[in-house]
């Protein structure tokens, strides 16, 4: 069944192979700037990859927003086994983030959605929204590479080609809604993460 909304492009990989590629996901969120007292989302949560490390970095808690239900029982589920902290789950839409928060945060995290987002740009304002001036957004996404090229215990794994995004498109796109780029950094072997700050206005 499709859900209405869903980003196409984006189902939550396997995690056989996933996990290959994020064996620590709390080193990639302290290279992505997290720190302790921030109020963060993790926007597109899928399976948890990344909730249960937000939460404990941060010391608050984290709301963890997916479409997919689905999605969210197995990330709560990584929650528990991982020992993670306080975590709020939100079966939503991430087009309407803004409005599924009590209130403004600090650092969004979008790990691995934007590629397939239709309107990317309304997205952006939306996250814009849900931040407080000056808070954070931190992009995840797969290197422009060809697919074929992006392997993972032998198969090629990853959105489809034309859907992967360059950094400098990803600064383009979000410096509308107020982002300015702040710093990028290696993910590797396939994925790279880029850490805007949203204009005082
Ligand atoms: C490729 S997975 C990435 C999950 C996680 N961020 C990670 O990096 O492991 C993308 C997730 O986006 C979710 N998603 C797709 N469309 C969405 C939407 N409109 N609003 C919220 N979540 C959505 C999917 O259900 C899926 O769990």
């Amino acid at each position: 069944m499709t859900l209405a909304g869903f980003f196409p492009e984006t189902e939550m990989p396997d995690a056989g192979w996933w996990r290959v590629l994020w064996p620590d996901p709390a080193a990639t969120l302290r290279a992505l700037g997290v720190t302790p007292g921030l109020a963060a989302v993790d926007l597109c949560c899928g399976d948890g990859t990344f909730t249960a490390a937000l939460a404990r970095l941060t010391g608050r808690t984290v709301h963890a927003i997916d479409i997919d239900p689905a999605c969210l029982d197995r990330a709560r589920a990584a929650v528990r086994r991982d020992g993670g902290g306080d975590c709020r789950f939100v079966a939503g839409d991430a087009m309407a983030v803004d409005r599924l928060l009590p209130g403004p945060v600090d650092y969004v995290l979008l790990a691995n959605a934007l590629h397939g987002v239709p309107d990317q740009s309304r997205l952006a304002r939306a996250i814009a929204a849900a931040l407080r001036p000056g808070g954070r957004l931190a992009v995840i996404n797969w290197h422009a590479r060809p697919r074929e090229q992006t392997t993972v215990l032998g198969e090629p794994h990853g959105p489809a080609t034309k859907t992967r995004m360059p950094p400098e498109v990803v600064v383009a796109l979000l410096a509308p809604a107020g982002f300015r780029m702040e710093g990028i950094v290696e993910l590797p072997p396939y994925h790279y993460g880029s850490v805007f700050m949203l204009g005082c206005g």
